[in-house]
């Protein structure tokens, strides 16, 4: 990896299933970035332990995402792949950024404020999320950060901070970040409608069988219109996931043939399983194959946390010699 591309920088936690959500928000524009950016792609374990108190879950989760990012084609002897607890100075930064951040600036964060509104008690570890957060970013001088949509206001909250912290200590030693949203699947929806995601029981898996797929498809909810009678996806639940899975051209195409009329809700259904069959399909049986070898993803990981370190020990360094711990 030469040091002079700007740097992508990504996480993505252990925390369930991976589903196409996360691929098409995170994961798929994280890996056609390789060509132009230096990478630096890692499983958020610390992050999970937010949500997830389960050894188990967490450890499976984590070989899960190792075989998710290198079956979809990240080069992790070209770039990086580490897991975040790897690099234990990430806590170190995310005190000292802690020290610069204020308690109302925090309480804006998603998760603080809704528990506030809901009179909810919270973790520290899920008020305190995106000061660790914006630590895994600043620790390896990230340019950009690709994430969906819904993570884009911890990377706003990153770049604010490392500003705090450059004002506070009256130098630039921390690199501002920038998010960077895929406009066209900025989030795609659940089978039930709300974002797909783990936490909500209404993904698409990734890597399913043909057979899995279509059922999960087969099951999205459609009204009783006849088959005979003309449809329109527009503003339906199918045509919203119909729109965030397939291209532009073949949603257009599908919905001509529904105003038509004499084509069935199961018809386009079948259409939108087998689209999303050839998108990913092809990933499914490398998939289990590389998840089988753990000696294999412990190597990849190895090889990770030696290189992630190395970038670490520069920023934090340099963070030390600031603050005056060193
Ligand atoms: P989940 O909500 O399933 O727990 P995460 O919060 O772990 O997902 O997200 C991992 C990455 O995938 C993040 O970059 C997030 O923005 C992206 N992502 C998650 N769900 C979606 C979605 N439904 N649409 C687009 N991107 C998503
Ligand atoms: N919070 C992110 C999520 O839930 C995961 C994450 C942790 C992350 N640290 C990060 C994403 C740094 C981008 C950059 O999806």
């Amino acid at each position: 990896m030469t040091n002079k591309k700007p740097i992508s920088l990504t996480g993505i936690q252990p925390s369930g299933t991976i589903h196409l959500g996360n691929y098409l928000g995170a994961i798929k524009p994280a890996i056609l970035r390789q060509d132009t950016y230096s990478c630096i792609y890692f499983i958020a374990d610390l992050h999970a332990l937010t949500t997830v108190r389960d050894a188990k879950i967490i450890k499976t989760a984590m070989y899960d995402l190792v075989a998710t990012w290198v079956t979809c084609g990240l080069d992790y002897e070209k770039h990086i792949l580490f897991k975040q607890s790897d690099v234990p100075i990430v806590t170190e930064l995310a005190w000292y950024l802690g020290c610069v951040t204020g308690l109302g600036f925090i309480e804006k964060a998603h998760a603080a404020k809704d528990a506030k509104e809901k009179n909810k008690e919270i973790s520290f570890g899920t008020f305190a999320y995106p000061v660790l957060m914006a630590a895994d970013i600043l620790l390896y001088d990230a340019d950009i950060v690709p994430v969906g949509k819904d993570q884009k206001q911890h990377v706003e909250m990153a770049r604010d901070m490392a500003g705090s912290f450059n004002h506070a200590y009256k130098a630039d030693i921390i690199k501002l970040p920038e998010p960077k949203i895929e406009e066209q699947t900025m989030i795609v929806p659940g089978l039930d409608g709300r974002k797909m995601s783990k936490s909500y029981g209404n993904i698409i898996p990734l890597f399913s069988s043909e057979k899995e797929l279509r059922k999960k498809v087969l099951s999205i909810a459609t009204d009783s219109t006849p088959l005979e009678d003309p449809k329109t996806m527009e503003g339906t639940l199918l045509g919203k996931i119909f729109q965030a899975l397939a291209t532009k051209e073949e949603y257009a195409d599908l919905e001509k043939r529904l105003q038509k009329g004499g084509l069935g809700w199961g018809h386009a259904k079948e259409e939108l399983a087998q689209i999303i069959h050839k998108q990913v399909g092809h990933l499914y049986e490398p998939y289990l194959e590389l998840r089988k070898n753990e000696k294999k993803l412990d190597e990849i990981l190895a090889l990770g946390a030696k290189k992630a370190n190395t970038i670490a020990q520069n920023v934090i360094d340099k963070v030390r010699v600031a603050v005056g711990t060193r």
